[in-house]
C-alpha cells in the first residue's frame, strides 16, 4: 500500500499546524529569550515594549497561575525564567499581539539586566564539578576488572561526538483555542500530545480533562518534539485561557534552532582488551553527556547510551559508566537512536583504535566479535541475533573483497583522489526502555454504512505510520483501504498516550488496532455464524464478504454491517495493549527492556580529495533486518532518510556554541545538512526477511531510528580514505569529520610544521 499521504503531499493539501484556518481574533504569540547564558536577573523591563502596536499582553512568570514548571522526568525546567537564567535562548517573556509581527517587534523592546554567572559548556568540566543531572549509572557484565591481565592487546582512547540539529521542515508551534467553561483545545506540533496536555494544565493550573489537544500530523520531529513541543502548547494555552481568545505561535527557523535543544554532544573514555584470537574479552567505557541546563529527557537517553555500549558485539566482560552532565546549553532532548548512536561511536572507535594499531582492518575484528542468539547483552537479556545473517548476506551479496580491491587500486593509481571502504553492522534495541511507557490505545468505529474511522496515539511525522495504521485494519476486517479513515490524533478520543518514539509507535498502536479490530470482527463472525446456522469458527471476513467453510456467501460488508447493526451489535471498540514479556531492574540494571532488536550491516564506499578535504560517499550497500515488512515503500524509505540524517550527524553538520554558550550555527547558512548532491551517489538496501517470532505488528520490525546508525560507517570510511592518503596520520576520534578536519588530518604534519613556523614567527615578534 502506497502512502496515504503522498496524495494530499503532493498537491500540497496536507495540513499543518500552520494550515489550520484561524479564528477571527486570533493573537500571535512570541518568545523572549535570554541573551546569555547563565546569570541572575536584576531587572526586567517591559514599559516600553507593552507600549508598541497591537500588543495585548505580556506575560512573565509572575503570570502563570499554575506551576510555572514543564519538566517532565525531573522538575527542573521552569517554563519562564524567574531569577535566574540557565542558557541563552531561555524564555523570559511571552508577547502576545494582534500580529505576528507587532508580537516579534515588541519582544525587540524587552529590556533585560542580568548578573552574568560563570558558564559552563564541557560535559567533563560539569562532571568534575559535581554539576550531574542524575546520579551516575554503570552496567556491569562478567568480571572485567580482573580479566585485564589475561587480554593480549589493550588499548585506550577518547571518542567526541557533537549534536545535531533536528531541523525538522515545520518549526515548533502551537495554537490554543478557549471552549466553554474555561476548556481549551489545543493544536500543537508534538509528538507526545499527552505530555502536552499535561504541561499546559500543570501552567494553568487545570485538571487535564480541560484541555484536548489535537495534531494532524508533523512536518517531521526526529525526538525533537518528543518532550520539547511542550513549552510552546503550554504558552499559548496560558495567554488563551487569560486572555479568553486564540492564540497562536509558530516559531521562526532561526528562533526554533537557538530555543530548543538538540542531540545530546557525548565526549567518553574508552578501554578495550582482545585476546590472542582479536576476541573482545574487556571493554571499559565512561560517557560523558552533555545534557544541557535542564533535565529534559536526558536520563532516559543516558540509559539508552548504556543499553547500546557494546553494539552488536558479545563482550563477556563490560563496565559501563555514564554521567548526565549539567552545562549551560538548552537542554538536550531526544533525537533519532535516543543516545544509542553515540555509543555505538564509541565502541566502533575502540575497534579501530585497536584494527589501527594492530594493522588489522576493523572489519576482521568486528565480524568475530558479533553476537549470536543466547549471548547476553551487559543488562542481561539474551540476544535473538541477525548480527551474522545480516553481515555474511552483506559481504557476499555486495561483493566486499571486490569492493576493498577495487578502492585499492584506485588508490594506487590516484595521487590526490583516494577511498576508504567501512563496514557498519548496528543492533538496536525496540521498546521505550522505561517500561511502562509501552502501552497504547486504538479507537474504531465502523458506521452503519461500512465505512470506518480509526483512531490512535500514533503521530504522524513522515514516518508512515498511519498508512501501516490503516494497512492493519484493513487485513483485519478484510476491506478496501478507501473504507477506513485515519483520524487526527486527539487526547479525547485517545487518552493518556505515550510519545510517538522509540521506533515502537507502529508495534505498539497498530497491536492496539489489531485489537479493536479483531474484537469487533469477531462480534460480526458470531451474528453472522448464527444467521447461517453455523458456528463462528465457519465463517470469516474475506475481500468485503463473508466467507461460509471457504466459499463465498451473499453476505456482503455492507449487508453485514446493517444487520448487525439492527440487531444492535456494538459496531465500536476501544482497545488496549501493552508489550508483554518486558522489564527492567534499575536497581540491579538487569533485565528484558527490548521487545526485540533489530539488526544490520552497511557496507560504505567514499572518495576524498586530498587537495581540498571535500569528500563523496560513492555507496552504501547494506543488509537490514525488517523482520517481515508489512510496507516495504515505507521501510525503504526510513532507511533512506535515517541514513543521510546518520551521515550528516558524522559528517557536514557542526553546531558551535561559543565559550558564552551562544549557538552560532542558528541558520541554514551556519549549519549544512545533507541535500541531494551530498547524499550517497548509490544506496542499495537488501532485505533481510526473517520469520522469526517477535513481538512486531504483523512481524514487521521498526525500522525508524535504527538506520541512522548506517550513517556512522560513513565517519570510518573517511578516516580509512585519509589514511590512504597519508598513513602516519593521527585522527582522533572526534565526530562529525567536516572538511576542514579532513584537511588537517591528510596533512597532519604539514599542519604541525605550520603551526610550529607561526608561533616560531609570533615569539620572534614579541621578542623584536
Ligand atoms: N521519519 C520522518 N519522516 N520524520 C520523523 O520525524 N522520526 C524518527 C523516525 N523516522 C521521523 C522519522 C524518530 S526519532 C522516531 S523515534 C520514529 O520515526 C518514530 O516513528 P515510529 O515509531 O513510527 O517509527
Ligand atoms: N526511546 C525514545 N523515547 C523515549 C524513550 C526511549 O527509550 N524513553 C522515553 N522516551
Ligand atoms: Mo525518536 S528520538 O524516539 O522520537
Amino acid at each position: 500500500m502506497k502512502n496515504i499521504d503522498s496524495r494530499t503531499h503532493t498537491r500540497g493539501e496536507s495540513v499543518y499546524l500552520d494550515d489550520i484556518p484561524l479564528l477571527q481574533g486570533t493573537l500571535f504569540g512570541a518568545a523572549f529569550p535570554s541573551p546569555i547564558a547563565h546569570g541572575h536577573i536584576t531587572k526586567l523591563d517591559i514599559s516600553e515594549a507593552e507600549q508598541m502596536p497591537g500588543v495585548v499582553k505580556i506575560f512573565t512568570y509572575q503570570d502563570i497561575p499554575g506551576e510555572n514548571q514543564i519538566g517532565g522526568i525531573i522538575q527542573d525546567e521552569p517554563l519562564l525564567a524567574e531569577q535566574e537564567v540557565d542558557f541563552c535562548g531561555m524564555p523570559i517573556a511571552f508577547v502576545v499581539a494582534e500580529s505576528n509581527e507587532e508580537a516579534r517587534a515588541a519582544v525587540k523592546k524587552i529590556k533585560v539586566e542580568i548578573d552574568p554567572l560563570p558558564v559552563i559548556t564541557d560535559p567533563r568540566i560539569a562532571q568534575a564539578q559535581g554539576a550531574l543531572i542524575v546520579p551516575p549509572r554503570t552496567f556491569i557484565l562478567g568480571d572485567v576488572d580482573n580479566i585485564w591481565q589475561a587480554c593480549t592487546h589493550i588499548f585506550e582512547g577518547t571518542a567526541d561526538t557533537n549534536g545535531q540539529e533536528h531541523l525538522y521542515i515545520e518549526t515548533q508551534g502551537a495554537y490554543a483555542i478557549p471552549q466553554e467553561n474555561n476548556g481549551l483545545k489545543l493544536h500543537s506540533s508534538t509528538q507526545s500530545p499527552r505530555a502536552t496536555q499535561q504541561a499546559a494544565c500543570r501552567i494553568i493550573g487545570v485538571p487535564m480533562h480541560f484541555i484536548e489537544v489535537d495534531v494532524t500530523r508533523l512536518g517531521g520531529g526526529f525526538g525533537g518534539k518528543e518532550d520539547q513541543a511542550n513549552a510552546w502548547g503550554a504558552m499559548c494555552a496560558l495567554a488563551a485561557y487569560s486572555l479568553k481568545k486564540p492564540v497562536k505561535y509558530s516559531l521562526h527557523r532561526m528562533d526554533d534552532m537557538a530555543m530548543t535543544g538538540k542531540r545530546h554532544p557525548y565526549s567518553s573514555d574508552f578501554k578495550i582488551g582482545l585476546d590472542e584470537n582479536l576476541k573482545i574479552i574487556a571493554y571499559e567505557v565512561t560517557f560523558y553527556q552533555n545534557a544541557g541546563a535542564a533535565a529534559d529527557l536526558s536520563p532516559a537517553i543516558l540509559e539508552r547510551t548504556l543499553f547500546h555500549c557494546t553494539n552488536t558485539y558479545f563482550i563477556p566482560n563490560v563496565r559501563a559508566r555514564a554521567y548526565s552532565c549539567r552545562t549551560h546549553l538548552p537542554p538536550n532532548t531526544a533525537f533519532r537512536g535516543f543516545g544509542g548512536p553515540q555509543a555505538m561511536f564509541v565502541m566502533e572507535a575502540a575497534i579501530t583504535k585497536a584494527a589501527d594499531s594492530l594493522g588489522l582492518d576493523a572489519s576482521i575484528i568486528q565480524k568475530v566479535n558479533l553476537n549470536k542468539t543466547g549471548d547476553e547483552f551487559p543488562y542481561g537479556q539474551l540476544a535473538v541475533s541477525e548480527a551474522h545473517a545480516c553481515w555474511n548476506k552483506a559481504e557476499e551479496l555486495y561483493n566486499l573483497e571486490a569492493i576493498r580491491e577495487k578502492a585499492t587500486a584506485f588508490n594506487t593509481s590516484n595521487k590526490f583522489l583516494k577511498k576508504g571502504v567501512s563496514v557498519m553492522p548496528i543492533c538496536f534495541g525496540i521498546s521505550f526502555t522505561n517500561t511502562s511507557m509501552n502501552q497504547a490505545r486504538a479507537l474504531v468505529h465502523v458506521y452503519t454504512d461500512g465505512s470506518v474511522n480509526v483512531s490512535t496515539g500514533a503521530i504522524e511525522m513522515g514516518q508512515g505510520v498511519n498508512t501501516k495504521m490503516l494497512q492493519v485494519a484493513a487485513q483485519v476486517f478484510s476491506i478496501a483501504q478507501e473504507k477506513i479513515r485515519l483520524l487526527t490524533t486527539n487526547t479525547t478520543r485517545i487518552a493518556n498516550t505515550s510519545p510517538s518514539a522509540a521506533s515502537a509507535t507502529a508495534d505498539l498502536n497498530g497491536k492496539a488496532v489489531y485489537l479493536a479490530c479483531t474484537a469487533i470482527a469477531e462480534r460480526l463472525l458470531n451474528f453472522v455464524a448464527e444467521e447461517l446456522h453455523t458456528e463462528a469458527s465457519n465463517v470469516a471476513l474475506k475481500n468485503e464478504y463473508v466467507y461460509l467453510d471457504g466459499e463465498r456467501t451473499e453476505w456482503d460488508w455492507k449487508r453485514l454491517i446493517l444487520a448487525a447493526f439492527l440487531r444492535r451489535i456494538n459496531l465500536s471498540e476501544h482497545a488496549h495493549y501493552a508489550t508483554p514479556e518486558i522489564y527492567f531492574d534499575k536497581l540491579k540494571e538487569k533485565g528484558h527492556p527490548f521487545a526485540y532488536h533489530v539488526y544490520g550491516t552497511a557496507i560504505t564506499e567514499v572518495t576524498v580529495d586530498c587537495l581540498r578535504g571535500i569528500y563523496e560517499v560513492d555507496a552504501v550497500k547494506l543488509v537490514h533486518d525488517f523482520g517481515t515488512s508489512m510496507n516495504p515503500a515505507i521501510d525503504k524509505g526510513q532507511i533512506e532518510g535515517g541514513l543521510v540524517q546518520g551521515i550528516g550527524w558524522m559528517t557536514m553538520e557542526e553546531i558551535v556554541f561559543d565559550k558564552a554558550g551562544r549557538l552560532r550555527s542558528n541558520a541554514l547558512s551556519t549549519y549544512k545538512i545533507p541535500d541531494i548532491y551530498s547524499a550517497p551517489k548509490e544506496i542499495t538496501i537488501e532485505f533481510l526477511q526473517t520469520q522469526t517470532d517477535n513481538l512486531a505488528i504483523f512481524r514487521s520490525k521498526a525500522v525508524g531510528e535504527p538506520p541512522l546508525m548506517y550513517g556512522i560507517g560513513t565517519y570510518f570510511a573517511l578516516r580509512n580514505a585519509i589514511k590512504a592518503f597519508n598513513p602516519a596520520t593521527q585522527i582522533p576520534f572526534d565526530a562529525p569529520m567536516t572538511p576542514e578536519k579532513v584537511l588537517l588530518a591528510l596533512y597532519s604534519e604539514e599542519v604541525a610544521k605550520l603551526k610550529e613556523k607561526h608561533e616560531q614567527a609570533v615569539r620572534n615578534m614579541a621578542i623584536s
